[in-house]
């Protein structure tokens, strides 16, 4: 049972960057569930407009790459034309892919730091004109390779490394009329994400091991954490990272199993 009330959002608009899949389709869908009128992006148009469809309410799939100013931005224009001035904006584009920094070219490293970290600055500087104040809320998807060094995701600690930064300047740049927060999400199930980082029964058990809620999280768990954020409930609550991740951070649950047989 969510405790969010049926209309939470009705007349609000909303804009998703990478909100085509996974993750951000699952907030995406929630935000519309609660009335907002949401558009999503993402590199595919086909994909953005069955991503429209299965969101409903009237929602907008457009073809932008973030790593483009113009192009997201021209999206983003088109949101608050067809919507009206934009009260959430979430930026969850990402790439990743497993590799250690010496099997990475340059290009492999920039790609990635291009499409999380440059851009969420994208994202996020080109809507700030088209935002309703006071009351916007913006939120960054990050993740834990932000504060957790991980090998073979050099590309992807850095670039989310910065956008917890990000977030916690344009707070206090943009404040008071404007709130800007991040999400960390722990694994969560039936995501590209973890298929590239989890790819085999193993791996995915040892990361269940570790997490104090013992199990992977869901879409829609991370998209109740962005319900909180853009609601008046978290009306004093900006340049935080919300972590919701079932204990992910907090340390590894699985030394609980050396315990057993011990007195
Ligand atoms: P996903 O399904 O692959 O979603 C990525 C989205 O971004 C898609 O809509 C994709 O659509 C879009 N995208 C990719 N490159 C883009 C670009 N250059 N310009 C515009 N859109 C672009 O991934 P996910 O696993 O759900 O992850 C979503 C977010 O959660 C990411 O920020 C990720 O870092 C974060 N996260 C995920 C997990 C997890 O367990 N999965 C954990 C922690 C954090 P197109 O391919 O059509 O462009
Ligand atoms: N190991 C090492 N290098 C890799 C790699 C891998 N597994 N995958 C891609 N690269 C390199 C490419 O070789 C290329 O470098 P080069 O030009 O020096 O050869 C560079 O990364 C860019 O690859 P390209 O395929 O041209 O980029 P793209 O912009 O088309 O796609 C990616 C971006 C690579 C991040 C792609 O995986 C993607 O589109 N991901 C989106 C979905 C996703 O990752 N979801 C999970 C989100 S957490």
């Amino acid at each position: 049972m969510s405790p969010f009330r049926d209309n939470l959002f009705a007349g609000k608009s909303a804009f998703i960057a990478g909100g085509t899949s996974g993750i951000n389709l699952g907030i995406a869908i929630r935000l519309a569930e609660l009335g907002a009128k949401v558009t999503v992006c993402g590199r595919d148009e086909d994909k953005a407009r069955r991503a429209a469809a299965t969101i409903g309410n009237g929602a907008l799939g457009l073809s932008a790459d973030v790593r483009d100013y113009e192009i997201v931005r021209s999206a983003m224009v088109q949101a608050h034309d067809t919507h009206g001035a934009l009260d959430i904006v979430i930026s969850g584009a990402a790439g990743n892919f497993l590799a250690p920094a010496l099997a990475m070219s340059a290009n492999a490293f920039a790609t990635v730091v291009d499409i999380d970290l440059n851009g969420t600055f994208n994202v996020f500087r080109g809507s700030h004109d088209l935002l309703n104040t006071p009351g916007a809320s913006l939120i960054a998807i990050t993740a834990g390779q932000a504060v957790n060094a991980m090998a073979l995701q050099s590309h992807a600690c850095a670039a989310k490394a910065g956008i917890n930064q990000l977030v916690r300047v344009l707070a206090l740049e943009w404040g008071p009329d404007v709130r800007v927060n991040g999400i960390s999400p722990g694994p969560i199930a039936d995501t590209e994400g973890m298929k590239r980082l989890a790819p085999d029964p193993a791996t995915r058990a040892a990361h269940e091991a570790r997490i104090a809620m013992k199990r992977w999280g869901t879409a829609r768990d991370v998209a109740e954490s962005a319900v909180f954020l853009c609601s008046d409930a978290a009306a004093y609550v900006t340049g935080t990272i919300l972590d919701c991740d079932g204990g992910s951070q907090v340390g590894d649950a699985s030394r609980l199993d050396m315990s057993r047989g011990l007195a």
